[in-house]
């Protein structure tokens, strides 16, 4: 059993999602190395994630940084054949949509090496979204396809799938997120930290945007943010700002629509600061994929600010709400969270913590 995995990370998703599988590998007796591709490098989005979820060090960082998209996943597959040709895999493991994903499953696929895809079938029907394609041409490459809920395995079959290459997982990050939850920062010190609201008045909606569809255009960006000035009005609002949120902030002179709001902007927060900031929070308002899921595993209420949602597990069987991109219906939607009773008790199958010990068991049975 010598020839090993490679598990791919490239952007600050994917850290919480492959700590898990890193666990289960080492549990089974199976060799197994991370691969950073470098797409995120910030200590914000990158550092902070591998030391509170206690990652072993990359085997190889690639270093690719920023670019645009056609650069950045060019970058990573060049950059990443070697390693490939240097450790020669069992199988590339990669998680979720991001462009890294995308990049090392087509360096694998080509060189005859094994793709394994964890989160597999997802589809929000979008294909404006870079993630979409993202998702769709890996599960096309992917030998191993494990999946997080029902509908993700039919999207798969209506793409030509076959059956046999996919496994029902359940959900790695919640395998994290349960197994973190003990040891996450408490919202209170939190907040008390950044000076926004006394720990005894900790009622606050969370608030995290960063998509290009919410942030990049101007006019949607500005109707975004008056729709949460107006929810502030109820609800002190925490906005953990993505970089590149915060950057077209500053471009499109969105500032004065926030100014003087009950709105309390904070840098991108770490894994255990941001669960707390979750588990606490009377309603997030988001356009995460990740924090659609998170939620639903917290009881949570969440609006999700997009028309459409890859992950509609969240919204049948967990406390997710496709908001939409309409001011005043956001500001309904949140209006009705606060005041009316809301059901938290559903949990989607699979969603128990035991998601990378059975992806472990099957690529066991599969690869060695
Ligand atoms: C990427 C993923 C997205 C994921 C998100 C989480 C793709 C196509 N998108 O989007 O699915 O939800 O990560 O954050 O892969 N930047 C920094 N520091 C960093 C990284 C980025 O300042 O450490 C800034 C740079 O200006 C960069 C911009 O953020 O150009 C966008 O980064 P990029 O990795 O291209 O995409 P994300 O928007 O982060």
């Amino acid at each position: 059993m010598t020839s090993p995995i490679l598990c791919i990370v490239g952007a600050r998703p994917n850290y919480m999602k492959v700590a898990p599988l890193m666990r289960a590998f080492v549990q089974a007796g199976m060799p197994a190395h991370i691969v950073h591709t470098g797409q995120h490098y910030d200590a914000d989005m990158n550092d902070r994630f591998f030391q509170a979820l206690a990652m072993p060090a990359p085997i190889a960082n690639l270093q690719v940084g920023s670019g645009t998209h056609a650069v950045q996943t060019a970058e990573v597959m060049k950059r990443f054949e070697p390693v490939v040709d240097e450790h020669k895999p069992a199988c590339v493991l990669v998680v979720g949509d991001v462009n890294s994903t995308l990049a090392c499953a087509l360096v694998a696929a080509k060189k005859g090496v094994k793709v394994a895809h964890v989160e597999a079938g997802l589809r929000s029907g979008d294909r404006s979204m870079p993630e979409e394609l993202n998702r769709i041409v890996t599960d096309q490459l992917s030998d191993f396809l494990f999946t997080t809920e029902p509908d993700a395995k039919d999207n798969l079959l209506r793409e030509g799938i076959a059956q046999s290459a996919i496994h029902f997982a359940g959900n790695v990050m919640i395998d994290t997120l349960m197994m973190m939850k003990p040891h996450a920062i408490p919202a209170a010190q939190t907040l008390a930290q950044i000076g926004f609201i006394s720990p005894e008045n900790a009622r606050y909606g969370l608030v995290t945007l960063h998509r290009p569809a919410t942030v990049d255009d101007p006019a949607l960006f500005a109707d975004m943010l008056r729709a949460l000035a107006k929810v502030s009005e109820s609800l002190p609002l925490v906005f953990a700002v993505h970089p590149r949120t915060r950057a077209n902030i500053d471009k499109f002179n969105l500032e004065s629509i926030v100014a003087g709001k009950a709105i309390h902007f904070i840098p991108p927060q770490g894994y255990l600061e941001l669960l707390g900031l979750q588990a606490q929070a009377t309603l997030v308002l988001t356009d995460s994929g990740g924090i659609q899921e998170e939620t639903t595993a917290l009881g949570v209420p969440c609006l999700t600010l997009r028309d459409n949602t890859e992950r509609p597990i969240t919204i049948s069987q967990g406390t997710n709400t496709l908001a939409g991109r309409n001011p005043d219906h956001i500001v309904a939607l949140a209006n009705d969270r606060l005041t009316k009773p809301f059901d938290r008790s559903k949990r989607p199958e699979g969603w128990d913590g035991s998601a990378a010990p059975r992806i472990a068991k099957t690529l066991k049975d599969k690869l060695y």
